[in-house]
């Protein structure tokens, strides 16, 4: 009776692997062969339990082939904008504002930064550092503005409004700390923009003194042009601010060639050909939805300083699942909700009869609790490697979420039923690919991969089935060892690992020190 129950379980186990695979299988997962596609990072961190202090964008640009333009070229360009282009002051603003947060939120993560002075100018710089401000308050940092002289027009003042009605605390210049590193993380430098000219007059002047001093903290963020700097000759006196980001809007301004800090980003991302062909703009392409985008050289790290103090909740023994799989389910059901990108993506490990270990990531396709499926060609170096040895080990590491999982076990491979299924489940392009791809031989060159997809996809235009070659299939992980891993401040990371002990299905929690 026992036995019966079992098996019928067994049998729903494979045939819900088999017809309805445990995970979705969205293009985004599909391993492909194809170049057809950019690999786009869209930078999901919004559930992020950590911060790092330097992060590259993707689309990163060379700012050498970026347009600068000077001060007659930048007005021209918002006098088209605001006339025959029909764009509005406040619009524009606007989309300056959101870009200058979104660059910001790119490099300073909130749990590490979240302290931000906007000192407003009393110009349309100001009222971008208002609006940046307001959208950083959304993020999930806490601004404070210094906008000494206001202005009444009603642009202005809703801006002031929506601030106030979100409760984020406006200081006189009077009212600003001596120190301002004890106080701020971020300042926002919105005093003058582009149209500014001649020398800065009080209370400005003093402010701008008053950043000209400071360390390494707070950093300062200046919105299109470094306040006290000449929109065309930069620095040219030599003692201005330096600050640490720059946000360009529109296009960089000619100053800017002389910004030598870490982080210069472009926002703007609304820039219509037309004017970009009239004024011959070279612009970079965003990211993804992004609306900002990085140019000139990444920063130069220090990576034996780069470190992250980890703050997480506390993964304790009599909180965890007594079965590891559910454990995983559990902890892949979050990544999967935090938005992680790629949470299947699994690094796997195996050594040769040399006992060599080699590692790559693969893609997990299903779990439970048979094992762990991943699909690839058996030909290729792991395919081999495991042919030679049959053991394994897997590792994922949710960056965002402070965790990593290890599992180990013997390997075997699926059944041919099984790998049939989830191959002809695939796009036909990655069927092609699959077939194409000798992996892990050695190619001639890149065409020759590209002509036989060619040929294949030419000859299978006809919808015909694309048949599974012999070499490409599933294996499946049957985890014997698992350790669940979260870090933690101070490098007391919890670390819990679960074991079979010989003729006991029983798991064994025990806790690793870190
Ligand atoms: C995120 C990611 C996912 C990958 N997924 C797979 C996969 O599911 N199957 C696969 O065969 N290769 C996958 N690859 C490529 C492998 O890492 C590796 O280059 C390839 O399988 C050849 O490895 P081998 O020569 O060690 O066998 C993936 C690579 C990355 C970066």
């Amino acid at each position: 009776m026992r036995r019966t129950v079992i098996r019928r379980r067994v049998t729903r186990m494979i045939s819900a692997f088999l017809f309805q695979p445990p995970l979705p299988i969205s293009p985004k997962h599909q391993y492909s062969l194809l170049p057809l596609t950019t690999t786009q990072r869209f930078l999901t961190a919004s559930h992020s339990f950590r911060t790092l202090s330097t992060k590259s964008i993707p689309n990163m640009q060379d700012s050498a082939s970026v347009s600068y333009l000077s001060q007659r070229e930048a007005a021209e360009i918002d006098e088209t904008l605001m006339g025959p282009l029909g764009f509005s002051v406040d619009q524009l603003m606007e989309l300056a504002g959101l870009s200058v947060a979104t660059s910001v939120a790119e490099v300073y993560k909130p749990s590490e930064y979240s302290r931000v002075l906007a000192i407003c100018g009393p110009g349309n710089n100001g009222g971008d550092g208002l609006v940046a401000a307001r959208h950083l308050h959304h993020f999930g940092y806490k601004p404070s503005i210094c906008y000494p002289k206001r202005t009444s027009k009603s642009l202005y003042t809703g801006l002031v409004t929506q601030l106030e009605s979100l409760s984020v605390p406006f200081v006189s210049v009077e009212d600003l700390p001596e120190d301002l590193s004890e106080d701020f993380d971020v300042i926002i430098d919105a005093i003058f923009g582009f149209s500014f000219h001649g020398a800065p007059r009080p209370p400005f002047d003093a402010i701008i003194r008053r950043l000209q001093t400071l360390q390494k903290r707070p950093v300062i963020v200046s919105v299109d042009i470094p306040s006290g700097w000449h929109v065309e000759e930069g620095d040219h006196e030599g003692g201005g601010i330096k600050p640490d980001m720059l946000v360009s809007l529109t296009a960089p301004k000619l100053c800017a060639k002389s910004f030598s800090g870490p982080h210069h980003f472009l926002g703007g991302r609304f820039v219509p050909p037309s004017v970009a062909e009239k004024y011959k703009l070279e612009l970079p392409s965003y990211p993804g939805t992004s609306m900002c985008v990085r140019i000139g050289k990444p920063p130069k790290v220090d990576i034996s300083a780069m470190r992250v103090n980890y703050v997480s909740p506390e993964l304790l023994e009599d909180q965890v699942e007594s079965d590891p799989v559910l454990q995983f389910r559990k902890w892949f059901d979050e990544a999967v909700a935090a938005g992680l990108r790629e949470t299947n993506a699994m690094a796997l490990s195996t050594t040769n009869k040399d006992r060599k270990p080699s590692s790559r990531m693969v893609l997990l396709k299903g779990f439970d609790e048979n094992g762990f499926v991943w699909f690839t060609n058996y030909e290729s170096k792991k395919g081999s490697d495991l042919s030679e040895n049959p053991f394994a080990a897997l590792l994922f590491y949710w960056e965002d979420m402070n965790r990593q999982v290890r599992i180990e076990g013997p390997v075997e491979r699926i059944s041919e039923e099984e790998s049939e299924n989830y191959y002809h489940s695939r796009p036909r392009g990655s069927q092609i690919g699959a077939i194409v791809s000798k992996q892990s031989s050695v190619v001639p060159g890149r065409h020759v991969l590209y002509d036989e997809y060619e040929e294949l996809t030419k000859k299978y235009s006809d919808g015909s089935v694309i048949p599974k070659p012999k070499n490409w299939g599933g294996f499946r992980l049957k985890p014997n060892l698992f350790e669940f891993w979260q870090g933690q401040p101070s490098r007391l990371h919890d670390r819990l690992q679960y074991s079979l002990q010989e003729g006991n299905p029983a798991w064994i929690i025990r806790r690793l020190a870190p």
